[in-house]
Formats: C-alpha cells, sequence, structure tokens
C-alpha cells in the first residue's frame, strides 16, 4: 500500500490482517515502514537514496514471506514510482499488489496523525513528503482506496472487494 503520511495506510493495514486471518484463514503480516525503519532500517534516512534501499529491504522482506505462504501487508509511503516497479519485479508480478491508499494532501494534513506535517510547515522537519519531498502517486494501481469515501472499516471492504476481482481471494 502506497500513500501520503496520514492516508490510512497503517490503520487499513492492522484491519486487513484481521480479515484475511479470520475470514479468510490466511497467515498475514503487516511490514509497516515506520515500524521497520526502528529495526532492519534504523540505519537509514530520509534521502531519495535511503527511501529506496527501505523499500528494497521490504521487498526482500515481503519477497520471502510471499514465497512461504504468508501475505505481507505492506504499509510503505514508498513515494518513488520505480521503487514500486522494482518491488513488483523482486516479489513476482503475479504476487504483487499495487495499492495506491488516497487522500489529498489537504485531508491528510488535516488528519496529521503524528503531528508531522505541522512540524514541517514549521520547518522543523524539512524531508516530509507531500510538504518538501515528492510523492509520485501511482498512475495505474491494480486498486485505488479512497479514504476520503468512508470509515477505515469501509476501505479495508472496498481493498478486500478488489483483491477478489483481481482473483487473490
Ligand atoms: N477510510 C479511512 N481509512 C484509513 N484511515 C482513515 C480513514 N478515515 C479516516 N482515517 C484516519 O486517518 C488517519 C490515518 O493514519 P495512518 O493510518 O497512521 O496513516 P498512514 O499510515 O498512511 O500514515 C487515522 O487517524 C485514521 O483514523
Ligand atoms: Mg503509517
Amino acid at each position: 500500500m502506497t500513500g501520503l503520511p496520514g492516508s490510512g495506510k497503517s490503520t487499513i493495514a492492522l484491519l486487513l490482517k484481521k480479515r484475511l486471518e479470520e475470514g479468510y484463514g490466511r497467515f498475514v503480516e503487516v511490514l509497516d515502514g515506520d515500524e521497520i525503519r526502528k529495526g532492519l532500517s534504523r540505519d537509514l534516512g530520509l534521502s531519495k537514496e535511503d527511501r529506496e534501499e527501505h523499500a528494497r529491504r521490504v521487498s526482500y522482506l515481503a519477497k520471502v514471506l510471499s514465497r512461504n505462504g504468508v501475505i505481507s501487508v505492506v504499509a510503505l509511503i514508498s513515494p518513488y514510482r520505480a521503487s514500486r516497479e522494482s518491488a513488483r519485479e523482486t516479489i513476482g508480478p503475479d504476487r504483487f499488489v499495487e495499492v495506491y491508499v488516497k487522500a489529498s494532501l489537504a485531508t491528510c494534513e488535516k488528519r496529521d496523525p503524528k503531528g508531522l506535517y505541522a512540524k514541517a510547515r514549521k520547518g522543523e522537519i524539512n524531508n516530509m513528503t507531500g510538504i518538501q519531498d515528492p510523492y509520485e502517486a501511482p498512475p495505474s494501481p491494480q486498486i485505488v482506496v479512497d479514504t476520503e469515501a468512508g470509515s477505515p472499516e469501509r476501505s479495508v471492504e472496498d481493498l478486500l472487494t478488489g483483491l477478489k476481482r483481481l482473483g487473490f481471494l
């Protein structure tokens, strides 16, 4: 799942994990970018190179889990189109689904669940995606979840519908 900070990736990832486990008996791991930055990627910053390296490591993890029957729900800003295409290649196009968790910058900034947009506007952060750093929205995502259209639960239903349409469920 790719999207701006505050678009709803982490919220939806946890709800999706529960639905896939309880409703479909799947094994699911949530790979959350912020969590992984505390461990596996703790040496990385927010430069373009480091964001790409972060995405590369997470892709590798998803690949290893996937080939052992574990679904990875990846909640990662993943701002660069090229990184997401590399992930598709690494994991395998038949196992990878690009989901665009969509909300306008204005909405994300209003939600500001971590207070990072406010800090960026005050100049306390200078590499915030959407403010100073680019976000390359996916031109043709396989699933779009519009999180401005309703509740997180509703968004997860939309995502499940998309996964069924693509034949993953
Ligand atoms: N439909 C929705 N889906 C997901 N989050 C939503 C939705 N509507 C409102 N929200 C709110 O938006 C915020 C999203 O935060 P978060 O999941 O941490 O975003 P991200 O992980 O993309 O940075 C949460 O406060 C959540 O309650
Ligand atoms: Mg998050």
